[in-house]
């Protein structure tokens, strides 16, 4: 037992985190949200909902739907539009204190990158590239499932960037999910973050048609964390030294330390905030008190290889 307080913090693509406990894009607003549910400010770093250059209405029909373990999401991308979001939200977020993360998504490759030069000029901290979103028709995971497409995308992107770290954010849905984070990493990725949601279905058996008005949606929650788990493991495995921001179904300190272990150099909290909003913050005050009990000192020390 160690009785000095462990170091949290962490340093991912030149971007400093109080602590490796980050809000999941999607699930946490744009932050001020929960501002006055929890206190905000103890984490590591706010991921904002998918932005895209111009605003999106998302898609018709049910858009969640609950699984046993699971939740299914069918958003389609609901946005105010990237000019908003500088405008109205991001000031708002910025006066929070944790690391901003901007998650950008697009139908196009001109789209993606003039998203990211309008997020090059401002005040996030970095751009997440979304090329993992199963629930739009055009963009979104089409570019994240070959590595060539995923190269087409984050490298026009990673070249618009001057001031601002890439990380890209991948799909379990790649049949070669290390191919593609290869891709990503040779077209100048600065972090991988992974998992988005697995592309899955339900089908109402009253109407006899699928819940979801695309068929498909995207389905996280604890249900999908052993597979998230074995891919962060796997992707550790074969890019030592890259920074690689886990998820997928972290609900407690003990799920969050698995992925820690397993390699990940930080990771993020979706669906289990919607749950109970105050799981973050209780992460956090989990990983310190298993870090005091093991007698580590510093984040970087958990990794188990
Ligand atoms: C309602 C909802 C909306 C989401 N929207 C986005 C999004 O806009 N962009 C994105 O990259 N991921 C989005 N995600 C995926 C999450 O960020 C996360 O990758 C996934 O849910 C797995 O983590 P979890 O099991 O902790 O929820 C969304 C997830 C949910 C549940």
């Amino acid at each position: 037992m160690n009785n000095t307080k462990p170091d949290l913090s962490l340093v991912i693509a030149g971007v400093n985190f109080k602590n490796p406990v980050i809000a999941a894009s999607g699930t946490f607003g744009y932050g001020s949200e929960y501002a006055s549910i929890i206190d905000v400010r103890k984490l590591g770093g706010i991921c904002t909902k998918g932005l895209t250059l111009m605003p999106r209405a998302g898609n018709r029909g049910v858009r969640l739907h609950e699984t046993p373990a699971g939740l299914m999401n069918s958003i389609g991308l609901e946005n105010p539009g990237l000019e908003v979001f500088l405008e109205k939200e991001l000031p708002r977020l910025r006066s929070l204190g944790p690391a901003v993360i901007a998650n950008l998504s697009g139908s196009s490759i001109e789209e993606y990158t003039e998203g990211a030069r309008l997020l090059d000029a401002s005040g996030v901290d970095m751009i997440e590239l979304n090329i993992s979103c199963p629930n739009v028709k055009a963009g979104g995971m089409s570019f994240g499932l070959d590595p060539e497409a995923a190269l087409s995308v984050t490298e026009p992107v990673r070249r618009v960037l001057s001031h601002k770290p890439l990380m890209v954010k991948l799909s379990p849905n790649a049949p070669d999910l290390v191919a593609l984070a290869r891709a990503c990493v040779n077209a100048g990725a600065d972090a991988l973050s992974l998992v988005n949601t697995f592309k899955a279905l339900a089908i109402d058996i009253h109407t006899r048609k699928p819940v979801f008005e695309n068929i498909s949606a995207g389905l996280s929650g604890p249900a999908i964390r052993p597979i998230a788990l074995r891919m962060v493991w796997e992707l550790r495995e074969a890019f030592p030294s890259a920074a690689i921001v886990g998820m997928g179904g972290i609900s407690a300190s003990v799920d969050a330390l698995e992925f820690l272990l397993a390699g990940a150099s930080a990771i993020q909290v979706g669906s289990a905030t919607f749950v109970h909003p105050a799981t973050m913050i209780e992460i956090i005050g989990g990983i310190e008190e298993y870090m005091v009990k093991h007698d580590f000192h510093s984040i970087g020390e958990l990794p188990i290889r």
